[in-house]
C-alpha cells in the first residue's frame, strides 16, 4: 500500500474510535442492580411516552404497582397497554392528570386518596420544553405552570401519603438547562420578555431549587427527594423545536443521544437504589451525584419561590 492511502486509513480509524468513545461518554450511566419493589406503589407523571414510559416499564417489571398520570386519556390508555405487555405485569393503571390545571391536579389527588392509602414513590417526570408562549388554565406561563407549579401542588397534596408510607421517595426530573436558568422574581410569567428556552430553563431551575428546599423541610421524615437530569434523549420533548432542528437531532445526531431506556436510568436509580436511602436534596445525572449550578443553591431564592408558588396555587 502506498503511504498516502495508509494515512487515510489511520485517520479514518482514529475518527471512528473517537466517535465511539464520544458516544459511550454521552450515553453512559446505567442502573444494573436487580432491586425488586414488590408492594410499592408508584406514581409517574407524563409516563405515556419517552423516559417516563420506560421508567414505568422498568419499575413494573420489578414488581411495583404503577400509576401512570397523564393528560390525554386516549394516549394514556394506549401507553397502558404497551407498558403491561412489555413489563409482563398487569399492576399498571392510568389516572388522568393535567398538570396545566390546578383543578385537575386536585381531582387527581382526591381520586388517588380514595384508591390507595399509601404512596412509596412519586416521580415528577412530565415536562413541556421550549413551547411557544402560551398559558395554563390558571393563567400561568405554560412551562413554569406545568413543569414547576403543577408538580409543586401535586407533591404537596400527596405529601401526607408519602410521609405515612416512609421510607418513601420523590424524584424530580429537571435538566441541565437549569444551569442557564434564572428566577425572574418580578416577571415570573415572563410577560415582559418571553423566549421558549428562557422559560424552560427558569422552570427547570425551579425544580432543582424546590428539591433542595423540600429536602430540608422533610428532614427527619424519611421521605427523600432528589432531582436529576436524564441526559439529552431522543423523545418527543423537542416537538416544539423548528422542523430543521428536529431533523438534525433525530437523524444526524441520533447515535449520540440517549435512547429513552438509557435516559430513564438515573431516575430509576433515584427511585429504588437501596444505597440512596438517606441521600436527599441532591442532584444527579448519568446515574451519579453532581453539583447543581450556583443559582440552584441559592436558598434565599428557594424560600421566595416556595412562598410565591404556594400563593399562586393557593395551597
Ligand atoms: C389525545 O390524543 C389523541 C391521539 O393522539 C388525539 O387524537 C386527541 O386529539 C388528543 N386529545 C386531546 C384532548 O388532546
Ligand atoms: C419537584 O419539582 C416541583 C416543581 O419545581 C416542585 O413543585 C416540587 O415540590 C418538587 N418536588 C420535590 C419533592 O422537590
Amino acid at each position: 500500500m502506498d503511504c498516502c492511502c495508509c494515512t487515510y486509513i489511520y485517520a479514518f480509524i482514529a475518527i471512528a474510535v473517537l466517535l465511539y468513545l464520544l458516544k459511550k461518554w454521552i450515553r453512559q450511566g446505567e442502573y444494573t442492580k436487580p432491586t425488586l419493589i414488590d408492594n410499592k406503589i408508584v406514581i409517574i407523571t407524563g409516563a405515556n411516552t419517552g423516559i417516563g414510559k420506560e421508567t414505568a416499564i422498568d419499575l413494573a417489571k420489578r414488581g411495583g404497582k404503577i400509576y401512570i398520570a397523564c393528560r390525554n386519556k386516549t394516549r394514556g390508555e394506549s401507553a397502558l397497554v404497551d407498558i403491561r405487555r412489555e413489563s409482563g405485569s398487569d399492576k399498571v393503571y392510568f389516572l388522568q392528570l393535567d398538570l396545566a390545571s390546578l383543578k385537575s391536579i386536585r381531582e387527581f389527588s382526591n381520586k388517588f386518596h380514595q384508591l390507595e392509602s399509601k404512596l412509596d414513590i412519586l416521580i415528577n417526570n412530565a415536562g413541556v420544553m421550549a413551547c411557544p408562549k402560551s398559558f395554563t388554565e390558571d393563567k400561568f406561563e405554560t412551562q413554569i405552570g406545568t413543569n414547576h407549579l403543577g408538580h409543586f401542588l401535586l407533591t404537596n397534596l400527596l405529601l401526607d401519603l408519602l410521609k405515612s408510607s416512609a421510607p418513601s421517595r420523590i424524584v424530580n426530573v429537571s435538566s441541565r438547562a437549569h444551569e442557564r436558568g434564572e428566577i425572574y422574581r418580578d416577571d415570573l410569567m415572563l410577560d415582559r420578555s418571553y423566549s421558549p428556552l428562557k422559560a424552560y430553563s427558569q422552570s427547570k431551575l425551579a425544580n432543582v431549587l424546590f428539591t433542595r428546599k423540600l429536602a430540608k423541610d422533610l428532614q427527619g421524615t424519611k421521605v427523600i427527594v432528589n432531582s436529576c437530569h436524564p441526559g439529552v434523549v431522543t423523545t418527543e420533548l423537542a416537538r416544539h423545536f423548528p422542523g430543521i432542528v428536529q431533523f438534525i437531532m433525530y437523524t444526524i445526531f441520533k447515535t449520540f443521544l440517549k435512547t429513552p431506556v438509557e435516559g430513564a436510568q438515573t431516575q430509576i436509580r433515584l427511585a429504588i437504589d437501596p444505597d440512596l436511602e438517606t441521600v436527599t436534596g441532591k442532584y444527579f445525572y448519568d446515574c451519579e451525584e453532581h453539583e447543581p449550578s450556583t443559582a440552584a443553591k441559592d436558598d434565599e431564592t428557594a424560600e421566595w419561590l416556595w412562598k410565591k408558588s404556594a400563593e399562586l396555587v393557593r395551597f
